[in-house]
């Protein structure tokens, strides 16, 4: 069976990007963020994981308002970032694991689990940024992938709880694929972030230092919020952190944390990093 060797939490911002693109890394802006990164690759490259797993929510690259599904599945040969207007430039194709999304598809539908399946799709920043932050500088990426795409822009959005179990469902579909290939799962974007209307900039340090605690140790109490909750507490983007409980679902209930590191803000966005073994 494959196995989940660890799981990741990460920011997704997109001014990450700009930041690798112009090597800005050590300006004192910068630094406090990216200097929370080596340990994360450091055991990446002990790891060696063959498949990533990112969850994230598309902003509008490859779904739009228009057509925007609550759960999807790339179940492609091969992903393309494109510029989102950020200035962003394109990076290497990232190779998928078509075989793989089709087992996990599966076995996730098996468990009524409705998804949109994709056989090609465009992944912006939200998968891109932690890509980039988890293997900078690489000829060629050393990991397969599978986007998994959450609705955490338009409402009504999944609850917290049912993105947890989505979480479970999808270990259960990890462990149920018969090769042996190591896999890790990114939780991408959050934490505490409002990027419109009147509480634009509103950020919430001490509850984003209560859920990097939580996710570790007690999920299932952030799972028991409500969208309208984590709204009221994490600004109108906060819901991003269902891809965090969806990551943290997947491991299964007892995980070791091996690094943290949170610093506020970058773009107005209380920027978490995790890196969860399974126990
Ligand atoms: C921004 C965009 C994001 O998707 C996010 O998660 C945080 C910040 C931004 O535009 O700054
Ligand atoms: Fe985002």
């Amino acid at each position: 069976m494959a196995t989940i060797v660890g799981g990741i939490a990460t920011s997704h911002i997109p001014a990450i990007g700009n930041a690798i693109a112009n090597r800005l890394q050590n300006e004192p802006y910068w630094k406090p963020f990216f200097d929370g990164y080596p340990p994360v690759r450091a055991w990446l490259d002990k790891v060696q994981p063959d498949i990533a797993i990112v969850i994230y929510n598309d902003h509008g690259l490859n779904f739009f308002l228009d057509k925007l599904p609550t759960f999807a599945v790339g179940a492609a040969a091969e992903y393309r970032n494109k510029d989102e207007g950020w200035g962003l430039r394109p990076v290497t194709p990232f190779p998928g694991a078509p075989e793989f999304s089709w087992h996990l598809i599966e076995s996730l539908v098996g468990e009524e689990f409705d998804l949109t399946t994709c056989q090609e799709m465009a992944v912006d920043h939200g998968f891109a940024v932690p890509m980039q932050l988890m293997w900078p500088d690489r000829a060629a990426w050393p990991v397969r992938t599978v986007p998994i795409h959450v609705n955490t822009v338009q409402h009504p959005l999944p609850s917290p709880a049912r993105c947890y179990k989505f979480g479970q469902a999808l270990g259960r579909a990890v462990a149920s694929w018969p090769g042996n290939e190591k896999v890790v799962v990114l939780g991408t974007g959050g934490l505490s972030h409002q990027l419109d209307g009147e509480r634009a900039g509103f950020i919430n340090k001490p509850f984003d230092l209560f859920c990097m605690d939580k996710i570790v140790d007690d999920p299932a109490l952030l799972a028991q919020y409500s969208i309208r909750d984590i709204v009221e507490l994490a600004g109108t983007q906060g819901p991003e952190l269902v891809h965090w409980l969806m990551m943290r679902g997947a491991l299964g209930e007892q995980v070791r944390k091996l690094h943290s590191n949170y610093h506020v803000p970058i773009s107005n966005t209380g920027a978490g990093l995790l890196l969860l073994e399974a126990a």
